[in-house]
């Protein structure tokens, strides 16, 4: 881990173990100064501390103790430094996990994402999050920020949000070597957009690694029951109604699989997720002999502030260049409710229902596409 990711660990970590005392609080003119000046060790704070710890404790039932210790070593129960997970280049995002892998902490990089997150989707979110025990929009357990406008964040040097939430891949790392590679992992968005961000500077200034992670295409279909299948879709059209109504766009479905077969390595199940159980985190196990996980991540991105913000100009150059030209809409010259159709019609589409012999069958599934338009159509979702 570089010196950089170090010194933006200790920051997280600082935040996550300080305890409120008056001189956090009511830093002095000198302590003021000093944090200003700081690059890449920003002071960051937890935001708005109660709701999220009323978050975990009643809507998802995570034991602060054990969330707290999720920050430890697990060997020395001392403080240590969490895990990099790569930096994606192209957005500029950090990633960790807690040194137990149940937490994953992203960078919220860009001004935009941040304000709409804590101004426009945060409350929305929580209600949400109260009413709907089961919602797969990904379960965001703290957000760190930096109260004090410092030069680090000035210069982008270091992040000045991020985001804590579940990992929906742990269990992955108590696996063994062998069965560790059979995970799989896809990140999917409609993908009959254009996304300039991906396609643009994704290819030009992003490693082929980084462009191929971009890219994902699901190339097989969740075989999973018809009741299954509704189920699915019926959660993740509530949980995207909220996104629509907060004009967000570009979130994507991350859907997990291992083999059904694949067992902890001391033999036991592959451990599942901390919190309150839901069958698409703990893994619905397909007709298939795939257990599959499924989260919607990414909701940060709002129609408005995307349009008005910097990619403005990279979208006009493109539509000049024509460079997009083979490509579908744009995505961020889509609205949000057309997002969001498309968004479950592609989830529609990878989930199917096979017959009793294993084989797709028609039959089953036009019903289910047609409850779902229906949904739409009265605006029930
Ligand atoms: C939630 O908080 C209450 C009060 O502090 C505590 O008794 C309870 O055990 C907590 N629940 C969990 C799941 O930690
Ligand atoms: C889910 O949350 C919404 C508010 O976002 C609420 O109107 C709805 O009743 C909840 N659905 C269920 C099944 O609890």
């Amino acid at each position: 881990m570089g010196r950089r990711q170090r010194l933006i660990s200790t920051s997280i970590l600082r935040a996550i173990f300080r305890t409120k005392t008056k001189d956090t609080k009511n830093p002095g003119l000198l302590a003021r100064i000093l944090a200003f000046f700081s690059i890449f060790q920003l002071t960051l704070s937890r935001y708005r501390e109660e709701l999220f710890k009323k978050l975990r404790n009643e809507t998802w039932q995570i034991d602060e103790e054990e969330y707290t210790e999720s920050f430890r070593s697990p060997s020395h129960g001392k403080r240590t430094d969490l895990v990099a997970v790569g930096d994606l280049g192209y957005s500029g995002s950090t990633f960790f996990t807690t040194p137990n892998s149940k937490y994953l902490l992203k960078s919220l990089p860009r001004q935009f994402e941040q304000s709409f997150f804590r101004l426009r989707l945060l409350d929305p979110y929580v209600e949400h999050m109260e009413l709907n025990e089961t919602s797969l929009l990904v379960r965001i357990t703290d957000l760190l920020y930096t109260p004090q406008t410092t030069l680090g964040a000035i210069l982008g040097a270091a992040p000045s949000h991020h985001i804590v939430m579940e990992n929906i891949l742990y269990g992955k790392s108590s696996c063994g070597k062998d069965d560790q590679k059979k995970w799989e992992t896809y990140d999917l968005k409609p993908n009959d957009y254009f996304f300039p961000e991906r396609d643009v500077m994704g290819g030009r200034l992003a490693p082929e690694s980084v462009k191929e992670r971009l890219i994902d295409e699901f190339p097989d279909k969740v075989r999973v029951s018809v009741d299954e299948k509704e189920e699915l879709i019926a959660q993740l059209s509530r949980d995207t109604k909220i996104l629509q109504d907060a004009n967000a766009v570009d979130y994507s479905l991350f859907l997990v699989r291992y083999p059904a077969s694949m067992t902890h390595a001391d033999g036991g199940d592959v451990p599942v997720p901390a919190g309150r159980q839901s069958s698409w985190r703990n893994g619905v196990q397909s007709q298939d002999k795939w257990v599959y996980r499924a989260v919607l991540l990414d909701f940060f991105w709002a129609k408005d502030a995307l349009q008005a913000k910097t990619l403005t100009g990279l979208v006009k150059a493109f539509n000049f260049l024509k460079v997009g030209k083979d490509h579908g809409p744009m995505s961020i010259t889509t609205t949000s409710d057309e997002y969001r159709q498309r968004f479950l019609k592609m989830v529609d589409a990878i989930v199917e229902v096979p017959d009793s012999a294993g084989r797709p069958s028609g039959e089953l599934r036009e019903p289910v596409i047609k409850s779902m338009d229906h949904l739409i159509d009265i605006g029930e979702v």
